[in-house]
């Protein structure tokens, strides 16, 4: 195992910004990650999980460890006529996991297509898509404990999962490295096409495989998000905000187009990006940040824009939504 000092993170992140890490470590398998335990001097020091690097804004070097997760690796643990049961290493890309599902039509996972990061941060992050959450069809997570140096799992009904989080944000932050989730895939395919754009996209195809969803998003979020390698961005910039039905209330009184989705009882789920975009901030840019054109909730490096000027940019968007709305906005990305 190599450790790097001084190592440019800027190919590692798809804002494409400017930062170092002091100590940088590639991470292949459980025994790395002993190893790395066992070198004191590096064990010590602030420590930053980093998959893709697609959810996270660098607005300084980081001083301390990056471990970049390389562990690579899928494999059908079990299979019968109704489901299969598939184990990724968490350093997978995740969208190459969810094309390997579905050309063998496990499915549950195909909505899921075309969103960037690892297998690792689908669990961290429950990331969701169309109607469709990670959560849904994870059954384990597997991860080496940094507190008892030992691979431990932890069954999926106790990974406290919610909309863009997870025990791996809460309790376990820190303390765990992710190296394997275990997926129960169904075998019968129903397509999950409640999402209204959804139907809109489908509605000139009549027969629906996982292959033909996966296609389907593919293409429109094609449309939308701009390509990192052209223009930097994380997608979603914040999460959708989750207020309470009274506060809701309130707001839609003074604002009758706002769109409201259902969320944990007694909580309304508004648009973000809607609500950014009624703030005048679709397509608009200053300088060398901007949001993109169908999305205003992608914040775009449109050029060599410091991490720190995105992130002057994301708090000039979140106190226009404050001062218009009252409602604050949270970062969905990784602010360091
Ligand atoms: N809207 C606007 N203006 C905009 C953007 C959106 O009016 O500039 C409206 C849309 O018309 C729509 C509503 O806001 O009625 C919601 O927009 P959209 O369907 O694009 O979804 P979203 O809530 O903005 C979420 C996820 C995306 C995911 C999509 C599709 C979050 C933070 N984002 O976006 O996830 O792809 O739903 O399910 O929950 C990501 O996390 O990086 C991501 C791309």
């Amino acid at each position: 195992m190599l450790f790097y000092t001084d190592y440019s993170l800027e190919t590692l992140n798809t804002f494409n910004v400017k930062a170092k890490a002091d100590i940088f470590i590639e991470i292949t398998s459980a025994a790395d990650l002993e190893g790395y335990q066992r070198r004191k001097k590096y064990f010590d020091l602030p420590r930053l999980i980093l998959g893709n690097g697609s959810n996270i804004l660098f607005t300084k070097n980081f001083q301390g460890a990056v471990l970049k997760n390389s562990i690579k690796g899928i494999e059908v643990v079990s299979e019968d006529n109704e489901k299969a049961v598939v184990k990724a290493a968490s350093g997978e890309d995740f969208d190459t996991f969810v094309q390997f599902c579905a050309k063998k039509r496990f499915c549950g996972i195909e909505n899921l297509s075309a969103i960037p990061g690892t297998v690792g941060a689908a669990a961290v992050q429950n990331i969701g898509a169309y109607g469709q959450e990670a959560s849904q069809t994870i059954q384990e997570v597997e991860y080496y404990n940094f507190e008892t140096a030992k691979i431990e799992t932890i069954a999926a009904k106790d990974c406290k999962f919610e909309y863009r989080g997870s025990i791996f944000k809460t309790d376990l932050a820190g303390k765990v490295f992710i190296t394997a989730v275990t997926f129960c895939l169904s075998k019968n395919f129903t397509p999950c096409t409640e999402y209204g754009k959804l139907q809109e996209l489908l509605k000139d195809t009549p027969i629906i495989t996982p292959m033909i969803m996966r296609r389907v998003i593919t293409t429109y979020r094609a449309s939308i998000i701009p390509d990192p390698k052209e223009y930097g961005n994380a997608g979603s910039f914040f999460k959708n905000p989750v207020i309470t039905e009274a506060a809701a209330k309130k707001i839609l009184a003074e604002s009758p187009e706002l769109k409201t989705y259902p969320a944990d009882k007694g909580k309304v789920k508004l648009a973000a990006g809607q609500l950014i975009d009624l703030c005048g901030f679709k397509g608009a840019n200053e300088g060398k940040v901007g949001t993109a054109e169908n999305q205003a909730l992608i914040i775009v490096n449109l050029g060599k824009a410091t991490g720190k000027e995105i992130h002057t940019f994301a708090n000039k968007i979140a106190k226009a939504v404050k001062e218009k709305y009252g409602v604050k906005l949270e970062p969905e990305v990784t602010i360091v």
